[in-house]
């Protein structure tokens, strides 16, 4: 824990095997259950913006971020178009760890079963922002779709757009294209893939737009179930986070006005803070990230909290 003062949590060092980091979430091995092993992440307050982790944590986004993706967990569940890789939200026990470190995880983990995660990031554009607009300014296209002339920034898509990228294990996702991601993982896998992503993004996307918000982009992960022994079986799963602040563009509806940048309720906050650091020469976008001044700090939790109470009403 990095600041003493709260009870915000930069990273865990929990006395259970398998320890791994992303750039947000803390990643340990549980014991197997009678279908296979399983995985505890737990939602740290670290935040990331073009792909660098700042030194600032976040107070409470690990818990927003944790509510928000079982938020959708849940509904998504009830869709009955693929399984999810949820098993509990509920903090389980952990021998050797003190109460209050445990106060401080409550709310912030998801009990999992693990995956062979397919290492193709699955996104789903329905607007005109960030890197299909300077696909389409360039070229007219979004990764590699043919669009009408005359769109301007975060303009509405005719139709949502599939656009599958590489999960780089060092550095930035590369955008590919559908062919190619079928050399990677199989044709009929990314058939698949494709289908699914396009069909939570829409479902998803119309529910968020009855609560007043915009659900430009996002992105999925899937993975196949692993059994008893370690072996990857046929079940496709829906894992790691889903719909969250951090892996969708969420802009609010009454605010919205194609051509320009939208406020928004995710990082873009920060971003456009980091954007300004950028071009006056004093960050350049590698690690490590700059200190995250307060206001920036809360005006980025005020967002997420907005993104949660909006979506879920809490
Ligand atoms: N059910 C699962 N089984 C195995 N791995 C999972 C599962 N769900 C999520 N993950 C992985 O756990 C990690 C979560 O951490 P985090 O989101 O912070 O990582 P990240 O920085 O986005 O990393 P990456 O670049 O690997 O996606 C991701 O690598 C994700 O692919
Ligand atoms: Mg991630």
């Amino acid at each position: 824990m990095r600041t003493p003062t709260d009870d915000s949590v930069f990273e865990t060092h929990l006395p259970l095997q398998g320890r791994r980091q992303g750039k947000v979430r803390d990643v340990y091995d549980l014991p197997p259950d009678s279908n296979g092993p399983r995985l505890l992440l737990v939602a740290s307050d670290r935040i990331s913006a073009f792909d660098v982790v700042m030194p600032t944590p976040i107070p409470g986004k690990g818990r927003l971020l944790t509510s928000i993706a079982s938020g959708w967990f849940e509904l998504l569940r009830k869709q009955n178009l693929v399984k999810d890789h949820v098993l509990s939200t509920e903090l389980p026990a952990i021998s050797g760890i003190d109460e209050s470190l445990r106060h401080s995880l409550q709310s912030r983990t998801m009990t999992c079963r693990a995956a062979h995660v397919v290492p193709i990031e699955c996104v789903a554009r329905g607007y005109l922002a960030g890197s299909g607009w300077a696909e389409y300014q360039t070229s007219g296209t979004v990764c590699g779709v043919k669009l009408p002339p005359g769109l301007q920034q975060c303009d509405r898509l005719p139709t949502p757009i599939f656009s599958p990228a590489t999960k780089a294990v060092e550095g930035h996702d590369e955008n590919i294209s559908f062919e190619r991601a079928g050399e990677i993982v199989g044709a009929d896998l990314m058939r698949r893939l494709r289908e699914l992503t396009l069909n939570i993004y829409s479902i998803a996307a119309q529910y968020a737009l009855e609560r007043g918000v915009i659900l430009a982009d996002t992105k999925f992960e899937f993975g196949f179930a692993l059994d008893r022994n370690g072996s990857t079986t046929n079940e496709l799963m829906l894992v790691d986070e889903v719909l969250t602040p951090d892996s969708s563009r969420y802009w609010p509806l009454a605010n919205f006005e194609p051509g320009r940048d939208q406020p928004s309720f995710d990082k873009q906050f920060l971003r456009n803070w980091l954007l300004k650091l950028v071009q006056s020469g004093s960050w350049d976008k590698t690690p490590p990230g700059p200190e995250v001044p307060s206001e920036i700090v809360a005006g980025t939790v005020a967002r997420y909290e907005e993104a949660l109470q909006k979506l879920f009403g809490k």
